[in-house]
């Protein structure tokens, strides 16, 4: 079938079945396109809240399914492939902050998204890429525990001085792969090219950069800048809608490996499937099912996110 064909039948689907598609911005055209909502976590987040169809099926990966569910209790959440997930969001338990915060019981634990439900549940707020500075210089705590990405850590610590802010050995491994001797290599080659980062790539990395930010602060910044051509230090989606949207500008991505496995495990048949099953047909499904407590205790945190970065 015609991808074409395909994505009408999901739009139809969706209207028959009440479902709105919400696609983190890592995925790519196709799916984009038959999205309602689009954008980085801390949007999709924002959105979850304020969607009125009965069903929400996330493009993504686990945590960003978990945290709709988290905004959005009353609502059946999906995720568009079972087993897609973030690695970065596995990397510690809950038991190993709680065990940090008793020792270090006057430090706030701030969490990047990326992590667990679970885990959120002994944090105190929760940040993501585009609202990490405005989050952690609005908190009252002087001493901080950032988990789990410490190249966003670092960011945040040379951005937020004033602050004590301790960091753990974790990190996304598809950022992180990235060198700096690969991105000289990828400056000399495009000499005119304006170099723009993601936070969760090494400081390295960032240091050769013109400009380092959020994915949505890459995409504006492209958008809104002068300059005709670009590397992009993010996810490889992320080069594919810019060069979309800009066909006049020329964008190259950082490294060909910038691609998150997790993020493209989803297909188009994978979402036509999900609402064919939400329509009470055979299709594959796979529901994000939460208790009520760790819905309440996890959500505490995000809603301290909305907080102090609205
Ligand atoms: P954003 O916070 O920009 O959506 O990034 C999510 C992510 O997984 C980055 O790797
Ligand atoms: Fe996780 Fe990295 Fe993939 Fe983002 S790009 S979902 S942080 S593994």
């Amino acid at each position: 079938m015609k991808v074409r064909d395909l994505q009408d039948r999901i739009c139809k689907l969706k209207k028959i079945t009440n479902t709105a598609i919400l696609a983190h911005c890592y995925q790519g055209r196709e799916i984009c396109e038959i999205a309602d909502f689009t954008g980085d976590s801390y949007k999709l987040s924002v959105d979850a809240m304020n969607i009125e169809a009965e069903n929400i099926l996330f493009c993504g990966v686990h945590f960003m399914a978990e945290t709709a569910k988290i905004l959005s209790p009353d609502k059946h959440v999906y995720l568009s492939k079972k087993g897609a997930g973030c690695p970065m969001a596995e990397q510690f338990s809950r038991e190993y902050i709680a065990k940090i915060r008793e020792k270090e019981p006057d430090r706030a634990v701030v969490a990047y998204i990326n992590t667990t439900a679970e885990l959120k549940t002994v944090c105190d707020v929760c940040v993501t890429s585009a609202s990490a500075l405005k989050i952690v210089r609005n908190m009252d705590a002087e001493k901080i525990l950032f988990v789990p990405d410490c190249n966003l850590g670092d960011y945040v610590k040379r951005n937020v001085p004033e602050k004590d802010i301790m960091l753990l050995d974790g990190g996304c491994p598809v950022h992180r792969a990235v060198t700096p001797e690969q991105a000289l290599e990828v400056k000399k080659a495009h000499p005119e090219a304006m170099f723009l980062v993601h936070p969760e790539c090494r400081p390295e990395v960032a240091e050769l950069a013109d400009y380092v930010g959020s994915t949505t602060g890459i995409i504006d910044f492209a958008r809104n800048s002068n300059a005709r051509e670009f590397i992009i230090g993010t996810e490889n989606s992320i080069v594919e809608h810019l060069q979309y949207e800009c066909p006049d500008k020329k964008f190259y991505p950082l490294s060909p490996d910038l691609i998150c496995r997790d993020m493209k495990l989803t297909t188009l048949p994978d979402i036509y499937n999900t609402l064919v099953g939400i329509g009470g047909g055979d299709g594959e499904m796979y529901e994000i099912l939460m208790d009520e407590k760790l819905i309440a205790d996890s959500r505490k945190c995000i809603d301290e996110m909305i907080r102090l970065g609205g």
